[in-house]
């Protein structure tokens, strides 16, 4: 039940590297090809650290899968996970390229969130498979709301962002639904309620760190 150590040093690896090298995204970035909107200073400040908050969370999204994915005890929800995992990783190249357009900088507080995720999500994985894929659908439909919330935040100008949220928020609801369908527990409500709470402290904190 116990995690194998070389399990552990590739894990560890990934960690370093989501968090410090840029990532990569074999898709094209939505809105790639809309002009840059001529956003007022404020504008361009709001948008960039609303980027920020995204891409923290998808950084969060990493560490949660890849900790999940560690101690999963079927393989054929490991392989799941790992693949959602991977399509995160576009989404984390995505936002992080918004950021720099926009002259923003990464949450200095990403190497705590991606831990404190990791951890909580190797818990989940110990906690079987119907509710380790309940806890992936769980935090992909509060990730949904949330990113409906950034929608409506998000200044109607700046196109290029809104095309990245739109993008992800259509991965985020296709990663509920496949969780789901390969047999998901529905979590109770303390549950989810801790969830929202938890990510709650992740996008406040992010938004000024
Ligand atoms: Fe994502
Ligand atoms: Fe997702």
């Amino acid at each position: 039940m116990l995690p194998r150590l070389d399990d552990l040093i590739v894990a560890f690896d990934r960690g370093l590297r989501t968090v410090f090298a840029p990532a990569q995204s074999a898709r094209a970035t939505p809105g790639e090809d809309l002009p840059e909107a001529d956003m007022s200073e404020e504008q361009r400040r709001l948008s960039a650290s609303l980027m920020r908050v995204n891409h923290t969370g998808e950084i969060c999204a990493q560490a949660l899968y890849q900790g999940q994915a560690l101690t999963a005890r079927d393989s054929a929800s490991r392989a799941a996970l790992e693949q959602a995992a991977r399509e995160e990783t576009e989404h984390l190249a995505w936002t992080e390229r918004r950021i720099e357009a926009l002259g923003g900088r990464k949450s200095l507080l990403n190497p705590v969130f991606y831990a404190g995720s990791f951890a909580i999500g190797a818990l989940a994985g110990l906690a079987g498979d119907r509710w380790n894929l309940g806890f992936l659908a769980e935090t992909e439909r509060q990730v949904v709301a949330h990113l409906d919330g950034h929608l409506k935040r998000l200044p109607e100008e700046d196109r290029k962002s809104r095309a990245i949220v739109e993008g992800m928020r259509v991965d985020e609801a296709r990663h509920a639904t496949s969780a789901i369908g390969h047999g998901a527990a529905e979590l109770p409500e303390p549950a989810k309620a801790v969830m929202r709470m938890t990510s709650k402290v992740m996008t406040t904190t992010s938004e000024v760190l």
